[in-house]
C-alpha cells in the first residue's frame, strides 16, 4: 500500500493543511516561518499582474486539499486531482461538510482529536476533487489559468515528463506553480529518471537547471524563491524542509 493512503498520512496532511499554529507546533520556539505551507504556495506565489478575476486552476496533487480552497478565493473553477483515494476522499467530504473530524499524533499511540476546517469565506462550491494520475490525466481537462504542482514532482516515476506537459495545461498567459524540496528518492523515481542530484559526466547537476532547461520552451521564469515548510509526525518529532519555489508565465501562443 502506497504511504498516501494509509492512516498516518491522512492524519499527518489533515494537520500539514488545516492544523492552527498551536497544534502544528506546540512551542514558543522554532520554525514558525514554515508553518501553512499549503496557504503560502497561493499567497506568496500566485502572480497576482496576471489574474483572470474569474478562470480555472488545477492543483495536481492535492493530497486533502487546502490549497486547492486557497485558489478558490482567485479562481471560479478550480479542480484538485491526487492519486490517493484517501486523501481525496478527505477532500471531498471538506467541500461537502467544510469540516472533517481527525485526530493526530502526541507520543506513540496517543492521540489529540481535532477538526480541519474550511475557512468560513472560501466559496467550496468552486472547488471539485477527483482522484487521477498526474502522468495520465484524463484527455477532457481542458487548459488553466494557473496550475500548482506543489511537492509533487520528486513523488512521480517520469517528473520530465510530466512537465514537458504542463504547455498543455496552461493557457497562453497563465501561470504555473512548481515546488519542490527535490527530495529525489529511488522509491518513486530510478535515477535516470532524476531531474538533478547527481554527478554526470563529471558534471554536478542541480534540479533548477532541468527544471529550466524543459520549461524554457514555453514558459518564461517570474518568480524564484525558497519556501520552508513543516510536517509533524508527533509532538517531538517534524520534518522541516525548504522546497524551491518558481513560477512560470506561459508565453503567449
Ligand atoms: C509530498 S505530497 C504533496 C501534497 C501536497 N501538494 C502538499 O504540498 O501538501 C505528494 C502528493 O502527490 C500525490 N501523488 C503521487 N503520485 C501521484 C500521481 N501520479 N498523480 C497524482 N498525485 C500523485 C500523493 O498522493 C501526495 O498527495
Amino acid at each position: 500500500m502506497s504511504f498516501y493512503e494509509s492512516d498516518k498520512a491522512v492524519s499527518e496532511y489533515l494537520l500539514f493543511h488545516y492544523g492552527s499554529a498551536a497544534e502544528v507546533l506546540p512551542y514558543d520556539f522554532g520554525p514558525v516561518d514554515a508553518l501553512n505551507y499549503p496557504v503560502r504556495c497561493i499567497s506568496e506565489c500566485l502572480y497576482p499582474e496576471a489574474l483572470p478575476g474569474e478562470g480555472r486552476a488545477l492543483d495536481l496533487g492535492c493530497a486533502v486539499g487546502r490549497s486547492s480552497f486557497e485558489f478558490a478565493r482567485h479562481f471560479t473553477e478550480v479542480i484538485g486531482i491526487d492519486y490517493s483515494h484517501r486523501f481525496i476522499h478527505a477532500g471531498q467530504t471538506l467541500v461537502a461538510k467544510g469540516q472533517l473530524n481527525y485526530t493526530f499524533r502526541i507520543e506513540g499511540d496517543l492521540e489529540q482529536a481535532t477538526v480541519a476546517t474550511v475557512p468560513e469565506e472560501i466559496n467550496r462550491t468552486r472547488v471539485q476533487f477527483e482522484q487521477g494520475d498526474a502522468m495520465n490525466l484524463r484527455p477532457d481537462l481542458g487548459q488553466f489559468d494557473a496550475v500548482l504542482a506543489a511537492n509533487l514532482i520528486d513523488r512521480l516515476p517520469e517528473p520530465k515528463s510530466l512537465l514537458e506537459q504542463f504547455a498543455g495545461m496552461v493557457k497562453p498567459g497563465g501561470q504555473l506553480i512548481l515546488t519542490s524540496p527535490y527530495t529525489w528518492l529511488t522509491d518513486y523515481a530510478s535515477k535516470e529518471q532524476w531531474l538533478g542530484g547527481q554527478i554526470l559526466d563529471g558534471k554536478s547537476i542541480r534540479t533548477i537547471e532541468a527544471v529550466t532547461s524543459i520549461l524554457s520552451n514555453n514558459f518564461e521564469m517570474v518568480l524564484r524563491k525558497d519556501l520552508p515548510f513543516l510536517i509533524r509526525e508527533h509532538a517531538r518529532k517534524f520534518q522541516w524542509s525548504v522546497a524551491e519555489a518558481t513560477v512560470w508565465r506561459r508565453k503567449d501562443a
